[in-house]
């Protein structure tokens, strides 16, 4: 089998438990999370609010550390990754939030938010970067022609969710970490963006770690999936067999809660 592109050994990351009287009064967001994210594949991590998946997904990205465990990329711990192994692993591994979109620079036009990446993470030109911009925003869908000049306010939610995605493909990752990336938007818009995503993936080879509260999606895009319930891992499998069999309560939980399924 090939190398994990990332692994977690027992991660866990504790938290001051507000109107806790003492300052040692901690709980585990994350409570002893192993898992691994091998190239190509598409993992899931489903669980309600709360449950500790965008803070097991900070850890992956190298955000926040640990308080226990280790996150490791392609067999290195990342507290040791240093120089060009550390600029691999910041180029490698890229994120789009829920609310990526909103997270472009108003004053910026689409077609700059896209290219800057290029020019900071593959040291790129400034021409050629724009070219390389223009061809990614064709490739979400977004013709460049039409689309480039625009500032972010003249997007839609779901149009600037595509240039989110556009700009974390810009550095050529092999692992893209999108948590809850189509929550916002509209059941169409969202099946729509979730189809691109997978075509992409197709296309290029990525890894998705996808966080969602919604098994519909885990249906739609994921080949494995990780149950989070207070922290810890309740289930783990093939999305197949933890979505036509689901063993543990909370699953089946989750499953009844899941509104109608994205087509595919
Ligand atoms: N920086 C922080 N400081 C203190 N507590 C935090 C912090 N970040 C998260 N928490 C707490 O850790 C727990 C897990 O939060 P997390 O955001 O990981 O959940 P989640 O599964 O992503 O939920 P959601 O589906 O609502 O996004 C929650 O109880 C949250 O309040
Ligand atoms: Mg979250």
């Amino acid at each position: 089998m090939s190398e994990p592109l990332l692994r977690a050994d027992h991660v866990t990351r504790k938290f001051p438990l507000r109107g806790g009287m003492f300052a040692r009064d901690w709980f585990s967001a994350v409570d002893g999370v192993s898992l691994e994210i091998f190239p190509g594949e598409t993992v899931a991590v489903v669980g309600e609010s709360g449950s500790g998946k965008s803070t097991l997904g900070r850890m992956l990205l190298g955000l926040m550390p640990p308080t226990t465990g280790t996150v490791s990329f392609r067999g290195t711990p990342l507290p040791s990754l240093r120089g060009a192994a550390r600029r691999k692993f910041r180029r490698e591994i890229q994120v789009v939030f829920q609310d990526t979109g909103a997270s472009l620079n108003p004053r910026k036009n689409i077609g700059d938010s896209v290219a800057l990446p290029l020019r900071w993470n593959l040291g790129l030109g400034r021409a050629e970067a724009a070219t390389r911009a223009a061809v990614l925003l064709d490739q979400v869908g977004l013709p460049a022609e039409q689309f480039a000049r625009r500032l972010p306010h003249a997007l839609s939610g779901g149009q600037r969710q595509r240039v989110g995605i556009a700009r974390a493909l810009a550095s050529n990752p092999s692992l893209v970490v999108a948590d809850e990336p189509v929550s916002a938007l509209d059941v169409s818009v969202r099946a729509q963006v979730l189809r691109l995503m997978r075509q992409l993936q197709a296309e290029r080879g990525l890894a998705y770690l996808f966080i969602t509260h919604d098994l519909g999606v885990v249906r739609a895009i994921a080949d494995r999936v990780v149950v989070m319930q207070t922290g810890r891992v309740v289930e783990h499998g093939s999305a197949d067999a933890v979505l036509s069999a689901p063993r543990h309560d909370y699953t089946r939980a989750l499953l009844a809660a899941t509104p109608v399924p994205v087509p595919p």
